[in-house]
């Protein structure tokens, strides 16, 4: 093909049929490894294989509807822990049998050792620390791999500050100044955009890039509005794969766009918006046989799971009551909201938390089938500044819906104006973030003078992006008008007349 060398990622088991090189075969371990893991189509129900021996992957049911991971958790045999027996199996999430306490002290006793007194980052290179990344530490609700396969940087471990205006802690004033926007007593923000490409993408990339690896693919593709492709561009040189990423021209913040050709990624710019991308790489994927790595990918989905594990433990395993977030393709409204409903069933935690998904009121589908009690599945032509949510079609929304009735949660809309706002207050806090994290305090405070959260209630707000992914949006340009003499006179004189 003249396009470029790229494999199939169709798969054969080792004892398939004929040799087909360009159908790696799959090693008996993975075959084990994914045997108890299954994609169900979340319109029909239908129940696939993780993996389909001489099949290509399958990203979509038959009749069109997206996939999901389903699998069985498995305690590992750990002779320290609480409960002794040789593994301790627990169902999906929807056929859990065992709801005990014992049940989720376990699990948190696994985890909490894991975390506690992570190695000093001497890594070598043969031993990937999979207890330090903040995704793989929850490996058994993530996904089965073998290690040798798995990509990771590592990711996770990302900061929760404490905002709120009774917990910000003493001498932190400026942080409190957030609590005090959004009206909020307790409230944290846990700040993705500090994962290693600088948003929460990485966490599902870390996932997404490892199944390719170990079903054998050497290209991988995204459409993206900036950060998917970043982290895309970024695991796939770690392994040497091609990473391919078609943006929309034109929408795309600076700072993520040279991640991707910094990285090396085959960059593409499309005349269209993301929807349009969207559409364009799921053809292309399946047609050139390249792993299509959007959150249309299921696997992804499952990794970026470990924000609401690790907000979790961070939180010493109390739910908090609100989750907000910002909501563009719908992927991470979808894994978190799964996350929080295994974590649950596990009994890791004694409550749900309430989601609340904030759009962009210019690309705002998802608030739109809200209002309608979801009768309706609404599609826009997206504009915001926000530009990392400027999504009108998201593919998600069958998944992301189910997690907003499943937790008694929220979709709101916040104007670019009220996004801009937040971000200013999140910036001057010290903290700072890309616009489109902002739409999570802009959703905080309408949401709190709307009397639908508490002021005294306890809310984790997720920031998705870094601020240096967009150093245009939102922040003063003026630094050119402010270039004065190098002299002391000069100085005072500025200093003093602010
Ligand atoms: N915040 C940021 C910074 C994002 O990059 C995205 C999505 C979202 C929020 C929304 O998350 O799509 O899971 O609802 N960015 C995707 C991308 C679309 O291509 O980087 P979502």
């Amino acid at each position: 093909m003249h396009v470029m060398a790229v494999n199939s990622t169709g798969l054969q088991s080792s004892q398939g049929e004929g040799p087909d090189r360009s159908r790696p075969s799959l090693s008996a371990d993975v075959v084990e490894a994914l045997s108890r893991t299954f994609l169900r189509c979340v319109e029909c129900s239908t129940l696939y294989p993780a993996i389909e021996a001489g099949q290509a992957p399958r990203y979509r049911c038959a009749c069109g509807g997206v996939l999901d991971v389903e699998t069985q958790f498995r305690l590992p045999q750990q002779q320290h822990l609480a409960d002794s027996s040789d593994s301790v199996e627990y169902g999906s999430s929807s056929e859990v049998e065992s709801d005990t306490p014992v049940a989720g002290a376990a699990w948190r006793q696994l985890f909490d050792e894991r975390a506690a007194n992570p190695p000093i980052w001497s890594i070598s290179i043969d031993k990937l620390l999979l207890d330090y990344s903040g995704v793989w530490r929850y490996r058994e609700l993530i996904l089965s791999a073998p290690e040798r396969f798995v990509v990771s940087r590592p990711e996770g471990n990302t900061g929760l500050y404490p905002v709120g205006i009774e917990n910000c802690g003493a001498g932190r004033m400026g942080h409190r100044q957030i609590g005090a926007y959004a009206g909020l007593e307790r409230f944290f923000l846990k700040h993705e955009g500090e994962n290693p490409s600088g948003s929460f993408k990485d966490r599902g990339m870390t996932v997404g890039v490892t199944m390719a690896n170990l079903l054998g693919a050497t290209a991988v593709a995204c459409a993206s509005t900036g950060n998917t492709s970043a982290s895309l561009a970024s695991y796939a040189a770690q392994v040497g794969m091609k990473g391919i990423v078609f943006l929309p021209a034109g929408s795309v913040a600076g700072g993520k766009l040279a991640q991707s050709l910094a990285y090396g990624a085959k960059t593409i710019q499309i005349e269209g918006d993301f929807d349009d991308a969207m559409h364009l790489v799921e053809q292309v994927c399946n047609e050139l046989g390249i792993y299509l790595l959007n959150s249309l990918n299921p696997f992804r989905v499952e990794g970026q799971k470990a924000i609401g594990f690790e907000i979790l433990q961070q939180l010493d395993w109390h739910a908090p009551d609100w989750l907000i977030l910002p909501a563009g393709n719908l992927g991470n409204t979808s894994a978190i909201g799964k996350a929080f409903r295994q974590a649950y069933d596990l009994s890791l935690i004694s409550h749900m938390p309430r989601i609340a998904s904030i759009q962009a009121a210019g690309a705002n589908p998802f608030y739109r089938s809200f209002m309608q009690g979801f009768a309706k599945r609404e599609t826009v032509h997206a504009e915001t500044v926000a530009t990392a949510i400027k999504i009108g079609n998201p593919v998600s929304h069958t998944r992301a819906r189910r997690v907003i009735e499943e937790s008694d949660g929220i979709v709101e809309e916040v104007t670019d104006e009220e996004i801009l706002a937040a971000k200013t207050v999140i910036d001057r806090a010290g903290i700072g973030c890309e616009p489109a994290s902002a739409a999570t305090l802009a959703g905080a405070r309408k949401l709190v003078a709307r009397g639908i959260i508490k002021r005294d209630e306890q809310v984790v707000g997720v920031l998705t992006g870094n601020l240096l992914k967009d150093s245009k949006t939102g922040i003063p340009q003026t630094l050119d008008n402010t270039v004065v003499k190098a002299t002391i006179e000069t100085v005072r004189g500025v200093l003093l007349h602010e």
